[in-house]
């Protein structure tokens, strides 16, 4: 059986999945609950400053996106960190670590972007005996406002500032974790790791207006007919997590730093997504929330079983084996051609591809052949471009099959090359010709 145990920054679990800060974590009530269906490990709901407990609005906080069966793509919410007192977290956060030692406990924090406050908060945290810290610099709306969360995550310079308070006054292993809420990823990376970051984590919530009400006219979820924008998590924004922790993976200058991937992770097989594109662990919320803390099984089952198929004993195995095959566009190779083609015996006639292709894409699908309605590739158009594979009801219907080398590719009569070759030297290129 594969090996799932896993040490991120020294931090060990016994599996690879934590529950993200959030409300699934906010309470010692959920945590304990949380790790008796098996979660390696918990970031607790963000603490704040000690002082007059957080007020959150009082009616709706969240709103989502749905797919066509009502299984909830996204999420999004206008809520802000605990808005319990700080030391009856602390004192929980204390007890539920004594109980569960060989759990990850990581607390996360967000207080303001002064030395002082990150003094204070420190040793209280390090007295409960918790593993780690995670660095709040996520949360788009409400704190933002307040200078915090997103407002300090989306400057470079105040990153690595708190960041090296943060390590000059905790022994505890420092996760920052970063929002997407910005142009180009690397930069906040790049300073957590100056500011002498353990690791980073990503990603915390989208800064999104989850759907509008045409009735009131006010944007969702509604308060008294207005609304504010949110932060938007769950499958959706997978793929923008995926990127990002990808980025980060093969930049450079961040390079080996470890990273937690959060984003829509919902079943396994996202889980072994993050961990090949260079994630050492995994971080979950949206899936806990709208199906249960033993979601966890599944994850865990299925982890091991498509690893013990694979033969991959343990986590390193799988950790960043996908990162190596991230590149630029301009270093993809010009030379793969690739058709589309049809199964008979699998399709089922609706015609979607035809449509798809014919109205948007290279006319390269029949509908009709000797009068009856038939959907098949014409070889000398299509371009190769998946539209139809995507747009397909049915799945594997469709599939892309490479031309060998040697064969002739009908749309352009010439024979395709064995030899890699990219566009850093294809002779349209403006910058080839310059150089020559
Ligand atoms: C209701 C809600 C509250 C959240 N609160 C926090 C928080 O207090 N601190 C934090 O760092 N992230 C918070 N998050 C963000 C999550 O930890 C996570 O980064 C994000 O939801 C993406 O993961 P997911 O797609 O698995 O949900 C919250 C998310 C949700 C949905
Ligand atoms: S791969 Fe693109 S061009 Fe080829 S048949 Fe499908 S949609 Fe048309
Ligand atoms: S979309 Fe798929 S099932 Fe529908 S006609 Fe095309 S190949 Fe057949």
């Amino acid at each position: 059986m594969a090996d799932l145990s896993n040490d991120f920054v020294g931090i060990k679990s016994p599996n690879p999945f934590w529950l993200a800060s959030a409300p699934p974590t906010d309470k010692a009530y959920n945590v304990e609950r949380a790790f008796k269906a098996g979660w390696g490990g918990v970031v607790w709901k963000t603490l704040g400053e000690e002082g007059p407990p957080i007020v959150n609005v009082n009616g709706p906080r969240y709103g989502a996106i749905w797919g066509a069966d009502r299984r909830l793509l996204g999420l999004n919410n206008i809520e802000l960190i605990t808005d319990r007192d700080l030391y009856i977290n602390l004192r929980e956060i204390k007890q539920v670590k004594k109980d569960w030692p060989d759990r990850a406990m990581i607390v996360s924090l967000m207080v303001p972007c002064e030395e002082e406050a990150w003094k204070r908060i420190l040793p209280l945290v390090e007295e409960t005996g918790a593993d780690g810290i995670e660095l709040n610099f996520g949360c788009p709306h409400g704190m933002s406002e307040r200078g915090m969360g997103s407002a300090v995550g989306q400057v470079p310079e105040y990153i690595e500032m708190v960041t090296r308070w943060c390590k000059a006054y905790t022994r505890m292993p420092v996760i920052v974790k970063l929002t997407p809420n910005i142009t180009d990823i690397r930069y906040p990376a790049r300073a957590a790791h100056a500011g002498g970051a353990d690791a980073v984590s990503l990603i915390n919530t989208v800064s999104s207006i989850v759907s509008v009400n045409l009735d009131t006219f006010a944007p969702e979820p509604e308060i008294d007919g207005k609304g504010s924008h949110g932060g938007y998590c769950g499958p959706a924004v997978k793929p923008i997590a995926l990127n990002m922790v990808a980025e980060i993976a093969r930049d450079p200058e961040t390079a080996g730093m470890p990273i937690s991937g959060i984003g829509g992770v919902t079943t396994w097989k996202d889980a072994a997504e993050f961990l090949a594109l260079g994630a050492g662990n995994v971080q979950v919320c949206t899936a806990a929330m709208t199906y249960g803390f033993k979601i966890v099984e599944e994850m865990i089952s299925g982890l091991e079983n498509w690893m013990d198929a694979k033969g991959h004993r343990s986590l390193n195995d799988v950790i960043g084996r996908a990162t190596p095959n991230v590149t630029d566009w301009q270093y993809l190779n010009l030379n793969y051609v690739a058709k589309a083609s049809i199964n008979q015996d699998a399709c089922i006639k609706c015609g979607r591809c035809h449509i798809a292709c014919e109205d948007t894409s290279h006319q390269a699908i029949t509908s009709v052949v000797d009068g009856r309605r038939h959907f098949e590739v014409i070889e000398e158009e299509c371009v190769g471009c998946n539209l139809c594979v995507n747009v397909c009801p049915v799945e594997n219907c469709i599939t892309m099959e490479p031309l060998a080398a040697g064969t002739t590719d009908k749309r352009t009569g010439q024979k395709v090359e064995k030899k890699y070759a990219n566009w850093t030297e294809h002779p349209n290129n403006p910058s080839v010709e310059a150089a020559e």
